[in-house]
């Protein structure tokens, strides 16, 4: 255990023992839900939407430290940020905010950016909005009742 702590960055481990922005937005603007099917690991991000910038954002995350604070980092990238900002917070920025992940453990990154572009898939499709640059349902493998 010891060991495996070792691994992560003093970044990491100030995310997973104090996430920030944990918890969810009631009557959210857009819901995204992704997941590993490997690991078995769920992220869900909650966005508030106005004028084009994130006013808020919170997430659940059910899964590993790196999930926990990938998905805690990612909120600090994107908050108060526009659409078009934060589709550009790929997993590489996830990684670089924590100062890195373990080789077996990147994909918790991918998770994060994932859920993002769920969440705005989510908040463009409610709002009738097309958004350049954003992934589709299909890209990601979820469907459309998986967004909530
Ligand atoms: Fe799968 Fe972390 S081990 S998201």
């Amino acid at each position: 255990m010891i060991q495996m702590v070792r691994r992560y960055t003093k970044i990491v481990l100030d995310h997973f023992l104090n996430p920030r922005n944990m918890g969810e937005i009631e009557d959210a603007d857009g819901i995204g839900t992704v997941g590993d099917a490997k690991c078995g690991d769920i992220m869900r991000l909650y966005l508030d939407v106005e004028d084009g910038r994130i006013q808020d954002v919170k997430f659940k995350t059910f899964g590993c430290g790196a999930a926990v604070a990938s998905s805690s980092v990612t909120t600090e990238l994107i908050k108060g940020k526009t659409i078009e900002e934060a589709l550009r917070v790929t997993n590489k920025k996830v990684l670089e905010a924590l100062g890195g992940l373990p080789d077996n453990k990147i994909h918790c990154s991918v998770l994060a950016e994932e859920a993002i572009q769920a969440a705005l898939i989510d908040y463009a499709w409610k709002n009738k909005l097309k958004i350049k640059g954003l992934a589709t349902p299909e890209e990601l493998g979820i469907e459309r009742s998986d967004l909530q």
